[in-house]
């Protein structure tokens, strides 16, 4: 970081654009909001400004960025020609939640932004502002999620200043964030694309565009990729221990048990699930709303809430199908959880 010294992390409105962007030229850190989570922002050919952002998040320095651009030109500038399939990709689903990784014309981005390989992860957010921002910064922007390394992705601004204020020079604060996980990650670099991180796009929608892509979707969460760098670390963990109930069955038991500890408990389930229950006196409840949509939306924002409560030392959480985006959801949900499933036997 800039000296050891902290700074001013100022909040600006969509209406403040041209400050954000200023802080960008200069080669200093803004975050800014997306469809998925907020991003942690800083000049993609500014290699001290990249360098601030393994920094500030505290990341290892070999889990490569996503590069942000506001036009397609900007990928042609750095990767090699796109294929066929890219193009369609492109054209379906750019601005939106799809990062794609290419191969590198040799040398193009610095290998602080890559990792030291041969490819990039380049994605264009489905966010005004922050297309205004790039614009107005002339640089694509590399991106990592906005919170501290191994903690949940922000989904507001209030997350993003709890983790990085007085490590950033601003946050560009556009409300919650439309999906609450991350974008999906296909390597577009192999023979056969290849889902290397479920998101916010589903699986069924890639296919749909250019025919079957390599997944892990039915070991979902219990198999990684582990050619995404950052799949292999710790990941979305608030300090309590994380619990993911299978069945509503399962949560009858999981409550019981919950009643007699000593501290207290967080539940994270739908409204339906939750009206069923007969809550004990030390458990806390968080809604995860209607669905496995509304419960993608809110689910780092419930790990945040209770994370922030040092009582809380477990926090139960509703298990969904793994399709569409329940395919993100457990993935998320099973990382922070590091795979646990209560089990009434195990845990006693
Ligand atoms: O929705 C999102 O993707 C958010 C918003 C801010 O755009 N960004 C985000 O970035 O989630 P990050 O850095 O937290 O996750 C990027 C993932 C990591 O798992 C990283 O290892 C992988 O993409 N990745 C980046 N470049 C790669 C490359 N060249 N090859 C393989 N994996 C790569
Ligand atoms: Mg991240």
């Amino acid at each position: 970081l800039k000296g050891a010294l902290m700074m001013k992390t100022e909040i600006y409105k969509t209406d403040q654009i041209k400050e954000a962007a200023a802080q960008l030229k200069q080669g200093n850190l803004v975050s800014f909001p997306t469809e998925t989570v907020y991003g942690l922002g800083a000049d993609a050919t500014n290699v001290e400004a990249v360098k601030q952002v393994y920094a500030a998040k505290g990341r290892p320095s070999d889990n490569p960025l996503i590069v942000h651009v506001a036009d397609v030109q900007t990928v042609e500038k750095y990767a090699l020609p796109l294929s066929e399939k890219a193009q369609k990709l492109i054209k379906t689903f750019w601005p939106g939640p799809l990062t794609l990784i290419f191969k590198l014309k040799p040398g193009a981005l610095s290998s602080h932004v890559t990792g030291g390989l041969e490819t990039a992860a380049f994605r264009m957010p489905a966010s005004e502002a922050t297309l205004s921002l790039i614009r107005e910064a002339g640089v694509p922007l590399v991106g990592p999620s906005a919170n501290t390394s191994g903690k949940p992705s922000p989904t507001l601004a209030m997350h993003v200043y709890h983790d990085l204020k007085g490590k950033i020079a601003g946050i560009l604060d556009d409300g919650p964030t439309k999906f609450g996980v991350e974008s999906t990650v296909l390597d577009m670099s192999t023979d056969t694309p290849t889902v290397l991180r479920p998101g916010a796009l589903s699986i069924e929608q890639l296919e749909s565009v250019i025919g079957e892509v390599v997944s892990n979707k039915h070991h979902v969460g219990l198999t990684e990729v582990p050619k995404a760098p950052g799949m292999k670390y710790k990941h979305y963990a608030p300090s309590a221990q994380v619990y993911v109930v299978d069945s509503p069955s399962d949560f009858k038991i999981a409550l019981e048990w919950a009643g007699k500890q000593p501290y207290k408990v967080g539940l994270m389930v739908t409204e339906k699930l939750y009206k069923g229950f007969d809550l004990p006196q030390n458990v806390e409840f968080f809604s995860l709303g209607q669905d496995v949509q509304t419960a993608s939306h809110l689910l780092f924002a419930g790990l945040r809430k209770f994370d922030d409560e040092p009582e809380i030392k477990v926090i139960l959480t509703e298990a969904f199908d793994a399709n569409g985006i329940g395919v993100a959801y457990m993935n998320r949900l099973n990382k922070s959880a590091g795979q646990t499933h209560f089990n009434v036997n195990k845990i006693n």
